[in-house]
C-alpha cells in the first residue's frame, strides 16, 4: 500500500514539474519577438511542418510555431508517394489533418507538391505506355488540386522540372507525356482548384543559365492563356556563399513576368559540400566521412556570426523588394529538424535555421528580426 502511495506522489511530481518545465519553456518562446510580426506588412513567413509537428507533440515547438510563423508547407504530406500510395487509392489522412491544424491556428497553406520526379509512389516507375502514365496524371492532378481547393492558400504545381542549364530536366513525364506537360499541368490544376494560387517551383533559379530557363517555361504558360501565379525560388544556399547578386537579379527578372516570387524552403547550410556545384537534388548522396561532419558538439561562434550576417543581408535584400515578395518559408523550424542533417550525407549535425535544438533563437534570427525593425 505504502509503495503505491509513494509512486502516486513521484509520479504526480514528475507530472507537476514536466508541466512547469514545459511551461517555462513556452513563457521563453512568448518573450522573444515575433517574426510573422516584425514581416507583417512585408510578406508571409512560413516553415515547412511534419507530421509530428501538426500533431502537436512538443509544447515548446508548437507554441513557437504559432507565433513565428503564419504560412506552412507539408515538408513531405502532401507528395505523392504518401497522397497516391496505389494506382486506384488515395490517402488524405494526413494532408486532412494538416490542413484542420492550419485552419485551427490560422495558417496559409502552400500545397508542396502535384508533379515532381521524386518522391513517387513506386508503381509509377512501373508503368510504361503513355496512357497509364497520362492517367495518372490527370487523376492525380484532378482528385487532389480539387479537394483542397478553397481549403489551402496555393500549390506547386511542378516541382523541379530544369535542368542547371535551363533546358527541360528528363523525368518520366517529359518522357511520356512531351514537353508541354508543365502547361497541362498548369491548365488541369487551373480548372481542378479556380480558388488556388499556383506556382512553379525550383532549386538554383537564381542562377542565370537555369533562371533563362524558368522564365521562359513560364512565358509559354502565360503564351497558352494559363494561369500561373507565382515562382519559388527554394533557396537551399550556404551560409558562406549567397548569391546576393543572382538572387536579387532573380527577384527583378522574375516580378518583371507579372507574377507573385516567393522564398520557399530556405536555410543555410554550414557544413561543406561533397561536390563544387550546389545542386539540392535529393537523388544525389555522398558518403559519410568524419571531415565531413565538423562541428557534432556544437557551432562555433565564429560561423554562427557568419551564418548570421548572411541571413541579415538575405532579409535586407528581401526588404528592399517587399512588394514583389510574397512569401519567405523556412524549410525547417529548428535545425534538429532540417533535412540538411541527411542530405547529401546521412547523419551530420547541421545548422541551418534560425532556431536551435533546443528551439532557442540563433544569433541568425535576431540579425533577422533586426533586418525586419529598421523598416
Ligand atoms: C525533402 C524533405 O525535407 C525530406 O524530409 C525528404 O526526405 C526529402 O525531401 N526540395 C524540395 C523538398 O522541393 O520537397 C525537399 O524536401 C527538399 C528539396
Amino acid at each position: 500500500m505504502k509503495t503505491v502511495h509513494l509512486r502516486f506522489l513521484l509520479c504526480l511530481g514528475s507530472l507537476v514539474f514536466n508541466t512547469y518545465a514545459a511551461r517555462c519553456q513556452a513563457v521563453q518562446t512568448d518573450r522573444i519577438p515575433s517574426l510573422k510580426t516584425v514581416f507583417q506588412d512585408d510578406f508571409l513567413i512560413g516553415t515547412c511542418l511534419n507530421t509530428s509537428q501538426i500533431a502537436g507533440k512538443d509544447s515548446a515547438e508548437s507554441n513557437l510555431i504559432e507565433r513565428q510563423f503564419n504560412a506552412i508547407t507539408p515538408e513531405n504530406i502532401m507528395k505523392a508517394h504518401i497522397l497516391h500510395p496505389a494506382w486506384n487509392r488515395f490517402d488524405f489522412e494526413l494532408a486532412d489533418k494538416l490542413v484542420a491544424y492550419a485552419a485551427k491556428h490560422r495558417l496559409k497553406v502552400n500545397g508542396h507538391t502535384l508533379i515532381w520526379h521524386s518522391q513517387l509512389p513506386d508503381y509509377i516507375r512501373q508503368i510504361n505506355d503513355v496512357d497509364s502514365v497520362r492517367q495518372y496524371f490527370v487523376n492525380h492532378i484532378e482528385t487532389v488540386a480539387s479537394r483542397y481547393d478553397g481549403l489551402i492558400e496555393s500549390w506547386d504545381v511542378v516541382n523541379e522540372a530544369l535542368n542547371e542549364d535551363g533546358t527541360l530536366r528528363n523525368s518520366i513525364f517529359l518522357e511520356k507525356l512531351g514537353k508541354n506537360y508543365i502547361i497541362e499541368a498548369f491548365r488541369l490544376a487551373q480548372k481542378a482548384a479556380p480558388n488556388t494560387k499556383l506556382y512553379y517551383n525550383d532549386y538554383n533559379i537564381e542562377q542565370p543559365q537555369k533562371r533563362a530557363g524558368a522564365i521562359s517555361l513560364i512565358k509559354s504558360i502565360q503564351a497558352a492563356g494559363v494561369r500561373i501565379d507565382g515562382v519559388g525560388i527554394q533557396g537551399h544556399w550556404r551560409a558562406d556563399d549567397v548569391p546576393m547578386e543572382d538572387i536579387e537579379e532573380s527577384i527583378k527578372e522574375f516580378s518583371a513576368l507579372g507574377i507573385e516570387v516567393m522564398f520557399t524552403e530556405l536555410d543555410l547550410s554550414v557544413l561543406p559540400n561533397p561536390w563544387d556545384s550546389n545542386i539540392a537534388d535529393i537523388g544525389r548522396k555522398a558518403a559519410y566521412r568524419a571531415e565531413m561532419d565538423p562541428y557534432p558538439g556544437g557551432l562555433p561562434d565564429s560561423i554562427q556570426h557568419v551564418q548570421a550576417l548572411a541571413y541579415e543581408s538575405l532579409f535586407q535584400l528581401f526588404i528592399k523588394y517587399r512588394d514583389s515578395i510574397s512569401r519567405i518559408t523556412f524549410w525547417g523550424v529548428s535545425d534538429g529538424q532540417s533535412w540538411l542533417n541527411n542530405w547529401p550525407v546521412r547523419g551530420r549535425t547541421n545548422y541551418p535555421l534560425l532556431f536551435d535544438r533546443q528551439f532557442k533563437p540563433k544569433a541568425a534570427f535576431y540579425r533577422v528580426i533586426a533586418a525586419g525593425s529598421v523598416n
